[in-house]
């Protein structure tokens, strides 16, 4: 690509600088634009718009690539584990067998939460959404770790860091029990950071807990998928939070509050709901003429992505992955054929073609976690639990760039231009 880009505006030409990355599109520098020319730009959504630099996460959407630290997901995926992807994600490489050890024991040791923690969730009602829960105690864990909210000290930020890792099963296990009226349980720092919390989920005081080891390599596979996805809703709702200055557990909580949209991290549970009301496989064309109708709001949930316009490489390791469970439980699901089924009719119907809509992470991930036993509400707080890394390493990368600044978005204006106020007795 050329090093400069032109623009002419008011009759006037001006050069911007392009620059470029390790890989990917090159991007424009538009930082003076607006100073030397009075002009912003306008990009709702911003499909066009790169926001930061970044060294974690590299996403070829017409390829169908992901890459963490320069590693294609589906190794991540198929050969490493969640702590391994969270270290590599936290610190850029990826841990010796000693670094490793060093990092799981420190997340372990930061596994249990403030026993007032406990009484807080009392507030909520019990048949509260567990995402709202996960809004609110993750939001409140500021309140009782004051002393790692300053952000410009790095020890407490790599605290901080390592809290929100080690807490969050915790508080997901915690929502969870408390919406079935079971008590918590403490963590077991013996087990695997997955071990142990599907344990605290599914663990009952009156009895010992077995992990099975296929549903903890099945968690913690899903777990590195979700680990982190570039400057999606969520992430760059974090930094836009971080970027004032606020602390890392009021940015985890705003991460949280967007990725609970059906449009994001709510779509797993939206993809499984729908799956289970398409029923049987001859209702497929029917939802199809409904998602292709423009007068429905209906969509093909699970399916299409911003970035990918080609087959999201995670919907492939998840497809595998309902295999193995179903495998090793000895269970099946009729809702699994729903979504082959609909999958290869989508694919092959102009609209969807056309459109480039191909099945996404969240269009077989419900079936697995289904099939687990979590209900359908716990399924974006598993999402919330796995993106806390990302968003975490997000949140270090962003406070330690030199190029930070507060996210100050503009706007096009289309409202009255100034007038007169109006009083009361003349309106
Ligand atoms: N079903 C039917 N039509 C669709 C779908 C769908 N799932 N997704 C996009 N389209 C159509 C859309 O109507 C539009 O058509 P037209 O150009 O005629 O107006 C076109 O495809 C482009 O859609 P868009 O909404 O402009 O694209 P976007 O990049 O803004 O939205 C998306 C991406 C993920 C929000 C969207 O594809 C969607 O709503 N999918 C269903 C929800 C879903 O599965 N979300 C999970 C995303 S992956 C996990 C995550 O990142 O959280």
């Amino acid at each position: 690509m050329t090093d400069a880009a032109k623009l002419s505006i008011g009759g006037k030409d001006f050069d911007y600088p392009v620059l470029t990355g390790t890989i990917g599109p090159d991007v424009v520098d538009i930082r003076k634009m607006y100073g030397q020319t009075s002009a912003f730009t306008y990009d709702p959504g911003f499909t066009s718009t790169a926001s930061c630099q970044s060294t974690l996460t590299y996403i070829d959407g017409d390829e169908g690539v992901l890459l963490h630290r320069g590693y294609a997901i589906g190794e991540l995926a198929e050969q490493s584990s969640f702590m391994e992807v969270a270290y590599l994600l936290l610190n850029g490489e990826l841990p010796t067998k000693e670094e490793l050890a060093g990092f799981s024991t420190t997340i372990t040791r930061h596994t249990m939460v403030h026993e007032q923690l406990a009484a807080f969730f009392r507030g909520f009602r019990r048949d509260a959404h567990p995402m709202a829960i996960m809004c609110g105690v993750v939001g409140a864990l500021s309140a009782f770790y004051h002393d790692s909210t300053d952000i410009h000290d790095p020890v407490q930020r790599t605290i901080a860091s390592h809290r929100l890792i080690a807490k969050i099963p915790t508080i997901a296990a915690m929502a969870y029990k408390y919406s079935v009226g079971q008590p918590f349980l403490y963590p077991d720092n013996s087990l695997s950071y997955t071990g142990n919390f599907l344990r605290m989920t599914f663990g009952v005081p009156a009895e010992p807990y077995e992990v099975n080891p296929v549903v903890e390599k099945a968690m913690d596979r899903i777990f590195i998928l979700h680990a982190d996805h570039e400057q999606n809703a969520s992430t760059s709702t974090v930094r836009l939070a971080g970027s004032s200055g606020a602390n890392p557990f009021a940015c985890i909580a705003a991460g949280i509050a967007c990725l609970w949209g059906p449009a994001h991290g709510g779509a797993n549970e939206a993809a499984l709901n729908m799956l289970r009301e398409i029923g049987t496989p001859d209702r497929i064309p029917e939802f199809i003429a409904r998602a292709k109708d423009k007068n429905d709001p209906f969509r093909l949930m699970g399916f299409g992505h911003r970035v990918y316009k080609n087959y999201d490489p995670r919907a492939t390791v998840m497809q595998k992955t309902v295999r193995e469970v179903f495998d090793s439980l000895k269970v099946s699901d009729p809702v699994f054929e729903t979504a082959l089924r609909l999958e290869e009719i989508a694919l092959n119907d102009p609209y969807f073609v056309e459109k480039k809509l191909f099945p996404n992470v969240d269009f077989y991930s419900g079936i697995i976690l289904s099939a687990i036993g979590f209900p359908t509400e716990m399924f974006t707080v598993l999402f919330a639990l796995a993106r806390t890394v990302g968003w975490v390493a997000q949140w270090n990368e962003m406070i330690t760039d030199p190029d930070q600044k507060i996210g100050r978005p503009r706007q096009l204006y289309t409202g009255p231009a100034q007038r007169p106020y109006v009083g009361l007795d003349q309106r």
